[in-house]
């Protein structure tokens, strides 16, 4: 049975995919069997992340709706043979709750880790809210990046959504030490919930979602990435706030 993780947040652009992609690379790099969904509607990237674009021609919509099997729609990651991912589709379709719902349960047997790569639609925070085990919402520190996150969060809370983190990306130490922005204490106080890891903004993140590829190791990217897997595990790994 997998652990089923989705990521999702109030805002787009704020790294779900790239969240998404790190993380589930990780978990390859450390043994274990990891199916990525892209669930956004009609805005594909996922394959570009982690090295699988033009591997498959089928996609989400086409296995919810029985045009190929699952085998014609999961790629292969060209970074792990550990790590697979579902495309979304490439124009706006209606996803059906009971559909996904049934096709995440019916891959769950073969994989340790189904993450879910979401948009950010009322439609899909609903349409997961009833398996996902983990919830990581993608949050970046300045006020309108948390107060969206804390009305996802509400959202959630409000469906009684067991699991749910936060993850502070894109941070600028400097934007917080210059006051710009809040501090991380103020705005995980804000959204209310507990913290699954901190991200800054690094080109090395750019560079991976950009070529690819790997973080390489030992690097912060790939520590980062890492200790966030882990925690995804259960297991303590320290914060380290940049
Ligand atoms: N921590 C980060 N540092 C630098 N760039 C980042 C970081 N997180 C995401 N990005 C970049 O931001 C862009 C959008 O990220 P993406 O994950 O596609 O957003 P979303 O899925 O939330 O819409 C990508 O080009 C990605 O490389
Ligand atoms: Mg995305």
């Amino acid at each position: 049975m997998s652990t089923i993780t989705r990521i999702l947040s109030g805002k787009d652009g704020v790294g779900k995919s790239t969240v998404t992609a790190l993380v589930g690379e990780q978990l390859a790099l450390m043994g274990r069997k990891v199916l990525l969904i892209e669930f956004e509607n009609g805005l594909r990237c996922l394959d570009l992340y982690v090295g699988a674009t033009a591997t498959k021609v089928y996609d989400l919509d086409d296995l919810l709706n029985g045009r190929c099997g699952i085998d014609d729609a999961v790629a292969v990651s060209a970074l792990s043979g550990n790590l697979s991912v579902i495309f979304a589709t490439n124009s706006r379709r209606h996803i059906d709750p009971e559909q996904f719902s049934t096709l995440v349960l019916a891959l769950s047997d073969s994989y340790d880790h189904i993450i879910i790569d979401t948009d950010c639609s009322e439609e899909s925070i609903d349409c997961l809210s009833g398996f996902a085990m983990n919830s990581i919402v993608i949050s970046t520190s300045d006020p309108s990046g948390t107060r969206d996150a804390k009305f996802v969060c509400d959202r959630l809370f409000s469906q009684n959504v067991p699991g749910v983190k936060v993850l502070f990306n894109r941070v600028r130490k400097e934007y917080i030490a210059d006051k710009i922005v809040p501090d991380l204490d103020y705005s995980m106080d804000m959204i209310g919930v507990p913290l699954i890891g901190v991200v800054p903004e690094l080109a090395d993140i750019v560079r991976c979602t950009a070529k690819g590829s790997l973080p390489k190791n030992k690097t912060l990217t790939q520590k980062i990435f890492k200790s966030i897997a882990l925690r995804l595990e259960g297991e303590s790994v320290p914060l380290t706030v940049i």
